[in-house]
């Protein structure tokens, strides 16, 4: 496993991060994991030198069950079985108050993020996770001008000097990399988490210059684009109720998919064996990149997921045939015409 640092937080970070939010089963998005083999999964993950783990309050949970955090506190039952808690890095983010993804456009800070839930969530993380202190807590969704409000400046400065965390940042919005811009220039974020795979490109174009420029530490997302980038769907793929990307993945994209999938798969060389390694080389290939942080709830995942960090990037040529497979695409549904300018796709 290669390392890279994670912006100005000065964290040295495993260029493949373990994202979570599958591992302990999540009713309204995912289904199927067993918990045993997340569990060893992570466990996997650390033995194979990752030591950044991207998990949220929200993962895992259940209207019937409010106060539990599954991913959380699977994470937590790791930290202490294993005694690792200090070689690893812990991410984790604040729900937003009205449960609104992504954060639209026009809505107020004051219903997103106001202090007391941020409060609330920081102190709610720790006790899952079972630790004293968060390396890195992000907020769940952004719009760029909450950065005007005083509010959550005040509540982040007065939670880092209370030891709770150690640094901000933000997980934003799918498809919108340039909506956190005057935030960084705030200096109260140290890393953003987006979205980045071969078919969503776009935060080359103006989210990796100015991260690069302040020093932002990028923790990139959706890597495999929910297991499409994996190249293991096809038009006769079927999810279960409780996954999400039943909506994710319709029956045209699925057909979709696939084209676009076999057209990549022509590509493969001496560069990457399969889909998922080009789709992970494709991450690391770029310098801005601190971390991809695939969703590994198999061993069999972890293996072959950090197996990718051996620092060879994809060439010149290949990278920029690969810019012709972008394939940009909203899966918000537009509940209300006149909103879809608060729900846009970065063009
Ligand atoms: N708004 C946010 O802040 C936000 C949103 C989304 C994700 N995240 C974070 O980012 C992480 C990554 O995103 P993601 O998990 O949604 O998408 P992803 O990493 O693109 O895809 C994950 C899915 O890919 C499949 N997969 C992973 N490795 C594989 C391999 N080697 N071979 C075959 N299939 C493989 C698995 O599917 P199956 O197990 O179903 O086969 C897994 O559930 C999340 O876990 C979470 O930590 C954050």
């Amino acid at each position: 496993m290669k390392y890279r640092i994670l912006g100005k937080t000065g964290l040295k970070v495993s260029e493949i991060g373990m994202g979570t939010w599958q591992l302990a089963d999540d009713p309204n998005c995912w289904v199927g994991a067993d918990l045993k083999e997340s569990l060893r999964s992570l466990h996997k993950f650390v033995e194979l030198g990752g030591n950044f783990i991207d998990t949220a309050w929200v993962y895992g949970y259940s209207s019937q069950y409010p106060s539990r955090h599954p991913s959380e506190e699977l994470i937590g039952k790791y930290l202490k079985e294993s005694g690792k808690r200090n070689k690893i890095v812990i991410a984790t983010k604040v729900v937003p108050k009205n449960w609104k993804w992504p954060a639209w456009n026009g809505i107020p800070i004051s219903e997103v993020f106001p202090p007391k839930h941020i409060e609330k969530c920081v102190n709610d993380s720790l006790r899952s996770l079972g630790i004293e202190t968060i390396d890195l807590m992000q907020f769940h969704v952004w719009q760029d001008y909450f950065a005007d409000d005083d509010n959550w400046k005040n509540t982040v400065k007065k939670i880092i000097k209370s030891g709770k965390v150690r640094f901000w940042g933000l997980s934003i919005n799918d498809f919108q990399p340039s909506n956190c811009v005057k935030t960084i220039k705030t200096g109260l974020i140290s890393t953003v988490q987006c979205i980045f795979n071969i078919f969503h490109q776009k935060p080359k174009i103006r989210l990796f210059p100015i991260a690069k420029q302040f020093n932002i530490g990028i923790i990139t997302r959706v890597p495999l684009d929910e297991g499409g980038l994996t190249g293991k769907f096809n038009s006769a793929t079927r999810f279960s109720s409780g996954d999400f990307r039943q909506k994710y993945f319709t029956p045209a994209r699925l057909v979709e998919l696939k084209k676009r999938t076999d057209n990549l798969e022509k590509l493969l060389n001496g560069e990457a064996k399969n889909l998922t390694e080009l789709a992970l080389r494709f991450n690391l290939s770029f310098e801005e990149v601190t971390t991809v942080i695939p969703g590994m709830r198999k061993i069999g995942y972890v293996e072959t997921n950090t197996a990718v960090s051996d620092s060879r990037i994809l060439s010149r040529d290949l990278l920029s045939v690969l810019k012709n497979h972008a394939w940009e695409r909203n899966f918000y549904p537009m509940p209300d015409p006149s909103l879809a300018v608060s729900n846009y796709i970065e063009q």
